[in-house]
């Protein structure tokens, strides 16, 4: 099998930046806005227990997974199938996940521009400009959202442009820690406010009456995504992972990282729609259910930014949007190195070259969802809900049935000796060989049966 010299392919320079690195981009927007809300309206502690649940029993066995196959092989997603098989069929499951890497980036980079285009709308309305910061945070105007997402995409190319540690490496690192003191900051000012206990209790209080299979369903797909699991995000930075490494326990920081900063974002979220709450502005929708996504980060936060007023409500508001950014912009770096590692392992493309082209490519597909946002929610349904446990399961079984076990305990015991007879190892073998593959696809047919 043959070995990519990992000096020329780019490695970490340290475990912490791989741990930097893998967490960054896991901790993406779909912390910050989507887990709260599914969190607040899903039965708060009882979807929280569940989703703890689906992070560490499914998520993490499937994380390391796609470490130990990017470790051992040393290339992209496709290239560790191939690597791996001499099957033709396989390396497949590694285009797929090509695909939903860049069809999500696609979309998310458009959603990426908005908290860049929010920044600038709170220091608009700040400064004494209300009018042009309404101008400027209308989300429906596609030429605005056409030169954000020229921006971010810009801002995702230079990064991959500078390589694994001087780039991907170097990025995170300054702006992993960041985000983590803007988020402590955010939450401790607001539950400090009026109103943010009863924020608090919705969000941690359990209702088990709301335990159905949809919500499980919504829970594992949201665990999917917030880990970046299914794509072959981590088979590619594993990729780049010393082989002195302890595999198991860097996924195992990973996951821990982006729940805590999933419940960390629950924390700062919940508690600041009942400040709007009581501030006169409506959290809830229609249907009676409290208002989530876009219409929550892009509306209703910002209205208790403004009616808060002041250097508070201007600190809140341009701190929060910058804190989106930052989130978005580790997530997109690991989207971007998916399809960039592809095109250098099995093209012998440079890497300058590949990450302008491929983003360049992907940036057209971007516009074209700027003047169409309605096509957001349907590649969302498309790559991430279903294609990102889909490629999950695929993973588990190539790994199980075809490369196999015991050759994967190779490798996790390589940086980690004794890591398949311990009992982590042995429970971890039932999980990606039966559990993972058959709770995945159950949860996937679920909404059908
Ligand atoms: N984990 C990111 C988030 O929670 O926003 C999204 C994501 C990034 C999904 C990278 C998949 C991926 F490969």
């Amino acid at each position: 099998m043959a070995q990519t010299d990992t000096a020329t392919r780019g490695n970490w320079n340290s475990k912490l930046g791989f741990i930097l690195a893998a967490a960054g981009s896991a901790v993406g927007l779909g912390n910050i806005w989507r887990f709260p809300t599914e969190a607040a309206s899903n039965g708060g502690g009882a979807f929280l227990i569940i989703y703890l649940i689906c992070c560490f029993l499914i998520g993490f066995p499937v994380m390391m997974a796609e470490i130990s196959m990017g470790r051992k092989t040393g290339k992209n997603p496709v290239g560790a199938f191939k690597a791996l098989s001499s099957n033709k069929f396989y390396p497949l499951i590694g285009m797929w996940g090509v695909l939903c890497g860049v069809m999500i980036l696609s979309f998310y980079t458009v959603v990426a521009g908005w908290t860049v285009s929010y920044v600038l709308e709170e220091i608009l309305f700040f400064a004494g400009n209300p009018e042009w910061a309404t101008w400027i945070g209308n989300t429906g105007n596609g030429w605005l959202n056409a030169i954000f997402s020229v921006a971010f995409m810009s801002a995702t190319v230079s990064i991959i442009m500078g390589g694994v540690s001087d780039g991907i490496e170097r990025a995170t690192k300054t702006l992993m820690p960041l985000l983590f003191v803007i988020l402590i900051v955010l939450i401790g000012y607001v539950v400090m406010q009026p109103g943010s206990g009863k924020g608090l209790a919705t969000y941690l209080r359990p209702d088990f009456s709301m335990v159905t299979p949809a919500l499980i369903f919504d829970a594992m797909g949201q665990a999917f995504f917030s880990l970046s699991l299914g794509m072959g995000a981590l088979i590619t930075y594993g990729s780049y992972l010393s082989k002195k490494e302890n595999v198991p326990q860097a996924a195992a920081l990973v996951t821990t990282t982006d729940t805590i900063v999933a419940f960390l974002a629950g924390l700062l979220i919940i508690p600041t729609m009942y400040m709007a709450q009581a501030q006169g502005i409506t959290i809830f929708n229609a249907s009676g259910d409290l208002i989530a996504g876009p219409a929550l980060i892009f509306q209703v936060l910002p209205s208790l930014f403004h009616e808060l007023g002041g250097l508070w409500g201007a600190m809140l508001g341009i701190t929060f949007f910058v804190l989106l950014s930052v989130a978005a912009l580790t997530s997109t770096i690991s989207l971007l190195e998916v399809p960039v590692s592809y095109a250098i392992d099995e093209f012998q493309i440079k890497r300058k070259k590949a990450a302008m082209y491929i983003g360049l490519g992907i940036l057209a597909v971007s516009l074209v969802i700027s003047f169409q946002t309605s096509l957001i929610g349907v590649l969302d349904t498309i790559f991430s809900q279903i294609g990102l446990p889909l490629g999950g399961i695929l993973i588990c079984l190539f790994l199980s049935y075809e490369w196999k076990v015991q050759n994967a305990f190779e490798e996790l015991d390589t940086g980690n000796p004794g890591f398949s007879q311990s009992l982590v190892g042995k429970v971890w073998k039932v999980m990606v060989m039966i559990v993972c593959p058959i709770v995945i696809l159950y949860n996937l047919l679920s909404p059908y049966l």
